[in-house]
């Protein structure tokens, strides 16, 4: 039997979804480009997982799309670049072994690779303010050459002309403290180039907003989710209660049922079916008919 006093508070609980919500074009544009790819070509894989978001990686590989770590490793078929995009020399070994390539780059990436290649070819040294491993900032150096760097606060460069470059996803204080440092070595030239995508900043802000009046965010998306992990930092730094889940299943009933005031923030890379899920769950977590958990 429901307790009707843990009714009566998930009742009282205000639940705020951030917005926005749901996959970013560019996530959205590259699962369709892998679904067209799979009516044309029979059969589709991608290069590393095409989201960081395990559901969907499931159901695309219900639908026959497996995501492969090497070029080699593609028999038949074709081969999706993912948005995250990935080094010039991808393209070069799909053409030697014959491979059709989908280049579902987000066009958002696309443009900081351009960037990136054309610093180098005016001779500035790139450096890229990201995280070191990520297979977005791996796409970007591919295209800057010997002439790339992942920036790093210890980093001191020979060239006197410097190129600043950022991932995507990461944060404008950030890129803000980056620059602030290099500014600092006196290079001869410094060039920045904001490219942090304003779908990845609108959903910092969010997170912000809701971190300033909730008990308690949620927020929403794979663990392996560089924009998802940002929000949960941006979330903790300030000061507020966070949670990072994957599915509603993973939701903590005993702290929500202390909470009031719910905050729900998702990355670009979770479907908008989970957010409403966990949102749903927040509302009620006690729900007898749940199938979810
Ligand atoms: Fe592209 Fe921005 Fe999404 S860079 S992949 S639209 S978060």
């Amino acid at each position: 039997m429901r307790d009707a006093g843990v009714k009566r508070q998930s009742e009282r609980r205000r639940v705020r979804v951030a917005r926005p919500t749901g996959f970013c074009f560019g996530v959205e544009r590259a699962i369709r480009l892998a679904r067209d790819g799979q009516a044309k070509h029979g059969r589709v894989f991608t290069l590393g997982e095409l989201v960081h978001n395990p559901s969907v990686l499931d159901e695309l590989e219900r639908e026959g799309i497996r995501a492969v770590k090497r070029v080699e490793q593609c028999r038949g078929g074709a081969l999706v670049i993912r948005a995250h995009g990935a080094p010039p020399e991808v393209a070069d070994r799909c053409r030697e072994l014959g491979i059709t390539m989908i280049d579902a780059t987000c066009p958002y990436v696309g443009k900081v690779q351009s960037v990136a290649r054309r610093l180098k070819s005016q001779g500035y040294a790139v450096v890229v303010v990201g995280e070191k491993n990520h297979p977005e900032v791996r796409s970007i150096l591919g295209f800057s050459g010997d002439a790339g760097r992942v920036y790093s606060p210890r980093m001191r460069l020979r060239s006197p002309k410097v190129g600043v470059v950022a991932q995507t996803t990461t944060s404008h204080p950030r890129l803000r403290e980056a620059v602030a440092n290099l500014n600092r070595l006196r290079y001869t030239e410094l060039r920045v180039f904001d490219t942090i995508c304003e779908e990845v900043t609108a959903r910092q802000r969010a997170a912000a907003r809701l971190a300033a009046v909730c008990d308690l965010v949620v927020v929403v998306g794979g663990r392996s989710s560089a924009n998802t992990s940002r929000l949960a930092e941006i979330v903790r730094d300030a000061g507020a209660e966070m949670v990072h889940v994957e599915r509603a299943s993973e939701l903590p009933r005993e702290r929500l049922a202390r909470c009031r005031r719910v905050g729900v923030v998702a990355g670009s890379s979770t479907p908008a079916w989970v957010v409403s899920e966990v949102a749903d769950f927040v509302r009620n977590p006690d729900k007898e008919d749940r199938t979810d958990v």
